[in-house]
């Protein structure tokens, strides 16, 4: 598996990475990997490891810190690029909820630490504090590149303007589902107010379903915003901030054209790297088998 540097971290990642969230649509509000056994979860991200992939994906909300925390016991810490994400707004919380993470995976750094879910202009200002939190322990050494992972087309924008920010993860695939819009949702609208978010929290899960369409469920967005979000990662990795991909099956929505979705976001050149929910060895085994095919094919034409 091809390895790639984040921009100019100077961390260096497999192309494929995993991801450790695949949905929350289960009715406990766990996404897939959290309901997976710890052991099976932890040979999952090993064997992953074996095939090239040295990318695992989580946060703190994906409750899958205790299965990574297994897999990690198992191989050298420095062989992993291990990428969380935190929900904080503030300073305390994120010094807080970045100290029990470290403890949870019973690790010293983080490779890449994201403020997690932003969706828009207004609310990354309003979580400045948790950036300025991040980047002190970036300067203490406890965190190698700062980031968000984008939920909304304005977010996205902002980053283009913030020195500080090393890198994004935004979400990407051909079909324009569950990508960044300048449109959100009621349920994004009401999360992109740190109080209110909380509230929704509390919604029975009949409210929330409501208010929060399943990917399958909602339309793709526009041509031209879809072109607007190409554009702005473009710009975005012309200031040499890296760019990780996620939903690049549109959270399995695209899983019976798998291969047409990883080639499309395998061929575009700002994304670094990208990571997929895989639940199981063939799934790795398949995106691994795509990826390494299209490096072949484009080597073949370079030569
Ligand atoms: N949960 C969130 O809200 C969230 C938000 C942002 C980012 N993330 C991160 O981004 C990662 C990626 O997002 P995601 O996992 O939700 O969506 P995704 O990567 O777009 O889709 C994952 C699903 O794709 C299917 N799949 C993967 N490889 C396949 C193949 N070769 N053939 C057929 N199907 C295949 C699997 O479905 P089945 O096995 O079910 O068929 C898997 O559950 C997450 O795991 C997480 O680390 C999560």
């Amino acid at each position: 598996m091809k390895r790639v540097e984040l921009g100019k971290t100077g961390i260096e990642v497999s192309r494929l990475g995993i991801g450790t969230g695949t949905g929350t649509a289960h009715p406990s509000g766990y996404c897939a990997q959290a309901l997976m056994d710890k052991d099976e979860l932890a040979k999952l991200l090993l064997y992953a490891l074996d095939r090239g992939i040295n990318l695992w994906d989580t946060a703190f909300q994906y409750n899958t810190y205790p299965h990574i925390k297994k897999a990690l016991k198992q191989v050298s810490r420095k062989d992993v690029v291990l990428a969380t994400k935190l929900t904080t707004a503030n300073e305390k919380e994120t010094i807080r909820d970045f100290n029990i993470t470290l403890k949870d995976l019973n690790t010293d750094y983080i490779d890449v630490c994201l403020l997690h879910g932003v969706r828009t202009d207004a609310e990354l200002q309003m979580r400045s504090g948790a950036i300025n939190a991040m980047v002190k322990l970036q300067k203490e050494g406890r965190i190698r590149a700062v980031g968000i992972s984008s939920h909304g087309l304005s977010a996205l924008k902002s980053i283009l303007e913030m020195p500080e920010m090393d890198l994004v993860w935004a979400r990407i695939n051909y079909a324009g589902l569950n990508m960044d819009t300048g449109c959100l949702s009621m349920y994004d609208q009401m999360a992109s107010v740190y109080w209110l978010k909380k509230c929704v929290k509390l919604l029975p899960e009949r409210v929330k379903s409501f208010i929060r369409p399943k990917t399958n469920l909602q339309p793709p967005i526009p041509e031209d915003v879809h072109k607007e979000v190409t554009n702005m990662l473009q710009n975005i990795h012309s200031q040499s901030k890296g760019i990780v991909g996620m939903k690049v099956l549109a959270e399995g929505v695209l899983r019976n054209d798998a291969e047409k979705a990883v080639k499309y976001v395998n061929s575009l050149p700002f994304i670094d790297s990208f990571i997929i929910g895989m639940l199981n060895k063939k799934e790795i085994d398949e995106n691994c088998r795509i990826i390494n095919t299209a490096s072949r094919e484009l080597e073949g034409i370079e030569k």
